[in-house]
């Protein structure tokens, strides 16, 4: 048995069967067919094991970059396990302009087009050239373009069609030589002309203010997803919450942050038992010690009913939830 802990960012006592570090495709493939319970893991910043998993789980390691460029971009290889802040750093370090806004984020670069990961006025599809992943059923390699891979709002064809039936095992990337600021979120719309070192800097400030450093204190980020409602919906509710912030997705849909609806719904720096939802960032569950699967649980469904009882949204988590057998909803 080996302990979980360690291995997934919210940091509750879990246990399973074994770890098993993957550093080679070679040795991914030797292992196949996998023994039924497995979990793919990178750097469990967006996993939370529940409850003790009863099977393995497979630590993708796998390490290296490659770097090509034509007259108009920058083409890069990584390996999936890479970890993806430090990608940013070396991507700017080298002249590499594009991935600031998606500093700090924790995680691997094979976790990356899970989720399509986001943050301040990007998202990283719009740099995935292509994804290389070895199909768990034949161990064949296969290599999608990013068009294929259904990119949405943390949103893939890798939670849907070939969720659980793929190991990613490396991104490629192409981000143009020609860099153009994306300035427009939040707090980085006081930023003058910046460059892409100041925008990351930006970035990195805002984020070490208002998110809790997993080291510091264990969570897995935004634990729900934003809703997206129809405008409708939201024109309703806009006459009985006429403060209630959106975004215009597209002419027919708005999305609302999670975060309003939870501190609305009186969440915000609440606790039941060792969970709290976040006192500057509600979205953001912790555990504050000692906190346990069922906690968790119990507290997200009864944010995700109250805020249903109050605003008739439903609530989506981003977070993956793995119990004893493997992923378990809401
Ligand atoms: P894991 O949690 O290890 O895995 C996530 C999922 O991907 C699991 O289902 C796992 O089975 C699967 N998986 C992982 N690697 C592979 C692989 N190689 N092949 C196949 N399947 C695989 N996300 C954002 O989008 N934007 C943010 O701003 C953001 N901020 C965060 C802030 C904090 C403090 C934290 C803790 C998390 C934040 N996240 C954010 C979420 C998280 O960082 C991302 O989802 C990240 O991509 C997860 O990477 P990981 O390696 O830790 O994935
Ligand atoms: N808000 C409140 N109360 C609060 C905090 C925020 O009402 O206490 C409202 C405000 O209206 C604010 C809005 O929520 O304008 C948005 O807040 P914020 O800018 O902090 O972003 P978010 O929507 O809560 C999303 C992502 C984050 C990402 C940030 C920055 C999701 C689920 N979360 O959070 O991603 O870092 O934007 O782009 O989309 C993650 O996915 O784990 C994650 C942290």
């Amino acid at each position: 048995m080996v302990d979980l802990q360690q291995h997934h960012t919210f940091a509750l006592t879990a246990q399973a069967n074994s770890l098993i570090q993957i550093t080679s495709v070679e040795e991914l493939q030797a292992r196949l067919p996998f023994k039924q319970p497995f979990v793919i893991l990178g750097q469990g910043s967006n996993t939370v094991f529940v409850d003790d998993f009863a099977g393995d789980v497979l630590h993708i390691a796998l390490k290296g970059i490659q770097r090509h460029s034509t007259d108009s971009h920058h083409l890069l290889n990584v390996a999936a396990g890479e970890n993806w802040h430090e990608l940013v750093c070396w991507t700017l370090q080298n002249g590499i302009t594009g991935f600031e806004n998606l500093a700090l984020i924790p995680g691997t670069v094979g976790a990356a087009p899970i989720q399509n990961i986001g943050a301040y006025g990007k998202e990283i599809a719009s740099y995935i050239d292509s994804v290389e992943y070895l199909d768990i059923q034949s161990g064949a390699l296969f290599n999608l373009a990013g068009e294929e891979c259904e990119f949405g709002y943390r949103d893939s064809v890798f939670k849907h069609r070939l969720h659980a039936k793929v190991v990613i095992t490396a991104v490629n990337f192409k981000i143009p030589i020609q860099w153009q600021a994306v300035a427009d979120y939040g707090e980085l719309r006081q930023l003058q002309q910046p460059t892409a070192q100041d925008i990351f800097e930006q970035v990195v400030a805002i984020r070490q203010q208002k998110l809790p450093d997993p080291a510091q204190v264990g969570n897995a980020g935004s634990f729900f997803k934003n809703p997206v409602i129809s405008q409708q919906q939201y024109q309703q509710l806009q006459q009985q919450w006429p403060s209630m912030p959106h975004f215009a997705v597209n002419p027919q849909q708005v999305k609302v942050p999670a975060a309003w609806l939870i501190e609305q719904a009186g969440f915000k720096g609440k606790m039941l038992g060792g969970v709290q939802s976040h006192p500057t960032q509600p979205l953001v569950l912790t555990n504050i010690g000692q906190a346990t699967g069922e906690q968790l649980l119990a507290f997200a469904r009864s944010i995700r009913q109250q805020v249903h009882e109050q605003f008739s949204i439903m609530l989506d988590n981003e977070v993956r939830l793995i119990g004893r057998h493997g992923m378990v909803s809401l």
